[in-house]
């Protein structure tokens, strides 16, 4: 296929209008032995999933699971957009990952443990004895630690099989998990049990990352502490020990609030407990993340839609079959990995993979070590891995032999050029790609290809996924047509299982958010009026392939993962010298994006301007973890501010990514922009350069 320079869109001058420059790519067809094993591989699953049948549609993936009750309404739309689905059925998530699968797959490994030291044993747990191991965690949560159906548990654990196990103990209680990423700080976790309300936090004392062992118990002590200031007060915290009886913390063990899981399970040894008969409605979990203003929003997942969506689109977008061995590189802590690492997969009965640690340690060669080991065959991880082990070791993958039939990739828009190194190295032109686009609040994927059924393209995440209508709006609500070569917001114009049931706590920002921009009529019941904003700028090929573009507020992917600017620069502004901060997203060959610091002082402050810097990163990192510390922390004189005294945090990142800063003459101070971009981009020619999308519209939604 033609690769020739097709320049889209408009660009500049209007703030609010995205636009897009950039060349169509040439299509890759799915590789035949891959088609014929395909879960999904008849085409009429378009019209299947049409809107002529929906809701309806998605009784499919309802009947992937086992219900105790069968459900009477598929989608109720009374209230929306709280949409309600299966209602009437009853189930038991944990019963559908572990206990239907015992009678074929008892003895099948459910989840295979991989210890970050390459010394230390691989641990394979079967299906029955991941049903051992989660009836006796189920009984100490029960009888231990208090715990009902409804009450909430924020987990705070590293990626070992104890984390899968808890959330399994969970899910078969009605216990409401919040699972927060490892590697978040404890003041963190602290801020999001309190918004939970939940009374007991489990954590982990210790786990290995690039060869350490890391203290992680310690943070539970600042957990505790930032819940109580918040008014929530802890009762116990649970610790799974790394290594059972051997404690690896310097953090004291508080008596009568910390409690050893292994000690505590000895009460419990052998204990079955029923699994209890949920409401398709019951949220499952929570999982935090941020958003455009204010604190993050713990985003609420039912069981009976999500557990669906999440086996639907696991058996037809990942091709997960019961004999295959599935290894996704994401972190539990992530929605990838509730949804793609444990729900989905175990759901289906297919083996899961857990790695411990990070892919480049001890050297660039350990995923496809573990892949050769494993016989891993369907492969999922993000661009921002791929970028680093292509980077590290752009040779290794033909060191191994390992055969993928599929990969995945998720979180950010991939490079083509990286996507090629995907699929001819890594994949070994053996592996169909999808390139998944979805969000923590979307439960599963939105767009992607059907890996049988259609050609990939490299950059491009594809059409919505059966039974997902997407569309691109302009900020009229005007649909954008597919090969219009314009850019605007992309929107899913109808519920599906998946979507999260609300804000926990806060309905009304679950609307506004979502819903507000393009809702036709707040008094209509009817789906069609309420279409869904991602918060993503995409651009709609004449094909029907969506590419996104990225985030349309101010919020920064970090490695596939967003991170609140409003919570950076927050943090910031506890630095005693600290006047004024802003944060904006600067390109990082590897990570994607990374925050970037600018801050002015208070007037008369004598610390030195290293000292400050160093002060503002450690603060980042103890309120908020080391994903979000900042590639640079700027000391600038003062802020480029519109006369009505607003940051224009548009123009920081323009001068960060080396870009043209635009008009700046209706500025209030449009000398600092010179004085700034000197000191940051250096004497020299002032840039030309375009830069990408979400940095060139950052901050223009607020
Ligand atoms: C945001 C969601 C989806 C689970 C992991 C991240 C970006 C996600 C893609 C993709 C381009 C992507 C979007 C989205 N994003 N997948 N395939 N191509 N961009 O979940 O932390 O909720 O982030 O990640 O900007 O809105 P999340």
């Amino acid at each position: 296929m033609a690769q020739s320079q097709v320049p889209v869109g408009a660009s500049g001058a209007d703030e609010a209008h995205i636009s897009a420059h950039w060349k169509e790519e040439e299509y890759y067809d799915p590789p035949k032995q891959f088609v014929e094993q395909a879960n999904l591989n008849d085409p009429r699953v378009a019209e299947k999933f049409g809107e002529k049948n929906f809701p309806k549609c998605y009784e499919e993936y309802a009947d992937m699971l086992t219900w105790f009750e069968r459900w009477h309404t598929v989608l109720d739309s009374s209230e929306p957009p709280f949409w309600k689905w299966f209602v009437g059925g009853k189930l038991n998530v944990c019963y559908n990952c572990v206990d239907r699968h015992l009678a074929k797959y008892k003895n099948k490994a459910a989840l295979i443990f991989v210890p970050e030291p390459e010394e230390d044993s691989i641990v394979a747990i079967t299906y029955q004895e991941l049903y051992n191991r989660v009836n006796e965690v189920a009984a100490m949560l029960r009888e231990f630690a208090g715990l009902k159906a409804g009450d909430r548990v924020t987990i705070h654990m590293p990626m070992i099989p104890e984390l899968p196990i808890t959330m399994l103990a969970c899910a078969r209680l009605g216990v409401v998990h919040s699972v927060v990423f490892g590697g978040f700080s404890g003041e963190a976790c602290g801020l999001r049990a309190a918004d939970s309300g939940s009374k007991v936090l489990i954590y982990a004392d210790s786990y290995y990352r690039s060869g350490k062992l890391i203290d992680h118990k310690m943070l539970s002590e600042i957990a505790v502490q930032t819940a109580e200031r918040e008014g929530q007060a802890i009762e116990k915290v649970l610790i799974w020990r790394r290594f059972p009886g051997k404690f690896n913390s310097a953090s004291p063990m508080v008596q009568g609030r910390d409690y050893f899981v292994d000690e505590a399970l000895k009460m419990f040894r052998g204990r079955k407990i029923d699994p209890v008969h949920m409401d398709s409605l019951a949220p499952l979990f929570l999982m935090y993340t941020s958003g455009t203003t204010g604190k993050p929003k713990g985003c609420q997942h039912s069981s009976g839609g999500y557990l669906a969506y999440a086996a639907g689109t696991s058996r037809y977008i990942q091709d997960i079959h019961p004999t295959d061995v599935y290894w996704c590189m994401a972190d539990i802590g992530w929605i990838t990995g509730h949804s793609y690492i444990v729900y989905g997969p175990l759901a289906l009965a297919a083996t899961s993979v857990i790695f411990e640690g990070v892919p480049n340690f001890p050297d660039a060669g350990r995923p496809w070590r573990i892949a050769e080991r494993l016989d891993v065959n369907i492969f999922h991880t993000s661009p921002t891995a791929v970028r680093m082990l292509r980077k590290a070791g752009p040779d290794e993958p033909k060191k191994y032999h390992y055969h993928f039939k599929h990969m995945t990739t998720v979180g950010e828009p991939i490079e083509p050029e990286v996507w090629r190194w995907y699929y001819s190295e890594v994949g070994k032109r053996e592996a169909v790609i999808v390139d998944t686009w979805w969000q923590t609040e979307t439960g599963g994927f939105l767009c992607s290809t059907k890996p049988a059924l259609d050609p990939m393209k490299p950059g491009s995440a594809g059409p919505g996924v059966p039974g997902i209508y997407p569309v691109i709006l302009d900020e009229m609500a005007k649909e954008i047509p597919a090969g219009a070569g314009r850019a605007g917001n992309i929107c899913i114009r109808n519920p599906w299982p998946g979507i999260m049931q609300t804000i926990w706590g806060d309905p009304q920002r679950f609307v506004r958010q979502y819903y507000q921009k393009y809702c036709k009529n707040p008094e209509s019941k009817d789906w069609r009026d309420w279409p869904y904003f991602a918060g993503d700028g995409a651009l709609l090929a004449k094909d029907g392939y969506f590419r996104i573009l990225g985030r349309v507020d101010d919020v920064i992917n970090v490695a596939g993962h967003r991170l609140g600017t409003k919570e950076i620069e927050s943090a910031c502004l506890t630095v005693a010298e600290v006047a004024e901060a802003a944060v904006v997203p600067v390109v990082d060959e590897i990570k994607g994006r990374m925050p970037e610091v600018y801050i002015a002082l208070k007037p008369g402050t004598s610390t030195p301007p290293g000292e400050v810097r160093d002060k503002v990163v450690h603060t980042i990192e103890t309120m908020i973890g080391k994903i979000a510390r900042p590639k640079t922390v700027r000391i600038v004189p003062d802020m480029p501010k519109t006369r009505s005294g607003k940051i224009m945090r548009r123009v920081l990142a323009a001068i960060s990514n080396n870009m043209n800063t635009g008009d700046i003459t209706t500025l209030a101070n449009p000398d600092i922009v010179e004085q700034i971009r000197v000191a940051v981009q250096g004497e020299g020619p002032v840039a030309t350069r375009e830069g990408p999308e979400d940095v060139k519209t950052f901050g223009s939604v607020e």
